[in-house]
């Protein structure tokens, strides 16, 4: 088995997966952190099956080069069309958004799910819900517009507030339930719980974040020495607003980034 001291890689399609860094630092605060966005050709919502698969397996392929003790697929439609082909080729164990969020709606009788297009014609959820609880009723709606407000930090705008209102409508009002099944949208908290006041939201970096927790305390391993955890930034590409809007997904400064070619 691969060193406890050994880094997390956390991959996503470009710098929303920062909110699942966010939680993982939070929780644990002592992990070595590697971190690979993939910035050049991200949006992965609206790509098909066979390219999302590909870009994830590629960037696994990466991660891997930095021998990480586990590989987190922080992008929840790289988790939906790509974790069983990076599986079958990863050395070292690699876990999904997908699983944990889907563990913790199934407690439910009636839930919600919204994500990406990709993510949600995967019909990925779904299957994961019903895998540990048959019986949930599941309305999962795709809300695409979403991770464009959620990049221009329009969290409190009345815009966002009724764009979210106009996707949740599609939601009937028994689900009190909703698992936020994208990277960005629980920088959208706000907006969202005013279009739903009554709803309780899954964040899927949350409940990651106490998996991983999990899989560290079950043989993994905690990194032995006590500082915060050293925490490097791959992107593919580094664009405009970059900063800024990395370090409103991070919740901190995003310092320095290096460029890789995937
Ligand atoms: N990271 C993606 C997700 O969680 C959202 C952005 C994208 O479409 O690539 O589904």
């Amino acid at each position: 088995m691969r060193s406890a001291d050994q880094p997390i890689g956390v991959f996503d399609s470009g710098i929303g997966g920062l909110t699942v860094v966010r939680a993982l630092r939070r929780l644990l605060p002592g992990e070595a952190i590697v971190y690979l966005g993939d910035t050049a050709r991200v949006p992965y919502g609206t790509k098909s099956h066979e390219t999302i698969q590909r870009y994830t397996v590629q960037a696994g392929a990466v991660l891997q080069r930095l021998n990480p003790k586990l590989l987190v697929v922080a992008c929840n439609t790289a988790s939906a069309h790509g974790l069983p082909a990076l599986q079958s080729v990863s050395p070292c164990p690699v876990m999904g958004v997908i699983e944990p969020g889907a563990e913790a709606a199934s407690k439910e009788r009636v839930v919600g799910v919204i994500g990406t297009l990709a993510t949600i014609r995967s019909g990925a959820y779904e299957s994961a819900i019903r895998r540990h609880n048959p019986a949930t009723e599941i309305h999962a709606v795709p809300c695409p517009l979403l991770v464009s407000l959620a990049e221009e930090g329009w969290s409190e705008d009345p815009i966002t507030e009724a764009v979210c209102r106009r996707y949740l409508q599609a939601m009937p009002p028994q689900v009190r339930t909703i698992v936020l099944g994208c990277t960005h949208y629980p920088l959208l908290l706000p907006a969202l719980g005013r279009a739903r006041t009554e709803a309780r939201w899954i964040d899927s970096g949350e409940v990651t974040a106490q998996s991983v927790e999990r899989l560290l305390k079950g043989g993994l391993g905690f990194r032995t020495e006590s500082s915060r955890g050293p925490f490097r930034v791959l992107l593919t590409d580094a664009g405009t607003r970059l900063k800024e809007v990395g370090s409103a997904f991070l919740g901190e400064a995003l310092e320095s980034v290096e460029l890789v070619e995937l």
